[in-house]
C-alpha cells in the first residue's frame, strides 16, 4: 500500500532544503522502500553546471548508499523558486533520473507520483515513463 499523501508531504518537505541559485528551480522528492522507509532528497545545483544532481537521484543515492535495494514508488513536486504550492505544473523526472530508476526498480511495479499539490498528483508506472528502456539485462550473455 502506498500513501500517496504523505509521501507528497515528504516530498514538500524535501523541498525546502532544494540548493538552485542557478535555476531557482527547487524540487523535492521522497523514495519509498520496501521495509518502509522514507529517503527524500532535493536537487543541488553547482556553479559549474553539470554536476547539479536532480532531487531524485539524490533520494536514491541516499537510500543505496545505506543499503537499500527494494523500491516501492517516489514522489515528486518542483516549481519555480516563489511559486505558491497548487500554482506550478506537475514535474515529470529527467531521463537521466529514469534511467537511475530503471536500473534499481521494476519497470512493472514501481509508482512514480508527480504532484502539483498535496492532493493533486498524476501515478505512472516506471515502464510508462521510459518504455524500451536499457538495462543490466541487455548486457547479459
Ligand atoms: N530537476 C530535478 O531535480 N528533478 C527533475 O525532475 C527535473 C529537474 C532540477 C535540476 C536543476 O537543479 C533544476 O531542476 C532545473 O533543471
Amino acid at each position: 500500500m502506498i500513501n500517496q499523501k504523505l509521501l507528497i508531504e515528504k516530498a514538500y518537505e524535501a523541498q525546502k532544503f532544494s540548493y538552485a541559485p542557478y535555476s531557482k528551480f527547487n524540487v523535492g522528492a521522497a523514495l519509498l522502500c520496501a521495509d518502509g522507509t522514507i529517503y527524500t532528497g532535493c536537487n543541488i545545483e553547482n556553479a559549474a553546471y553539470t554536476p547539479t544532481n536532480c532531487a531524485e537521484r539524490t533520494a536514491f543515492f541516499k537510500a543505496i548508499s545505506e543499503g537499500q535495494k527494494d523500491f516501492v514508488a517516489i514522489a515528486i513536486v518542483g516549481h519555480k523558486s516563489g511559486t505558491e504550492v497548487g500554482k506550478g505544473n506537475y514535474c515529470a523526472p529527467c531521463a537521466v533520473c529514469r534511467q537511475v530508476m530503471a536500473e534499481f526498480c521494476d519497470l512493472e511495479s514501481f509508482k512514480v507520483i508527480i504532484a502539483k499539490d498535496y492532493d493533486d498528483y498524476l501515478e505512472y508506472t516506471l515502464g510508462e515513463l521510459i518504455p524500451l528502456a536499457f538495462t543490466g539485462k541487455d548486457l547479459e550473455d
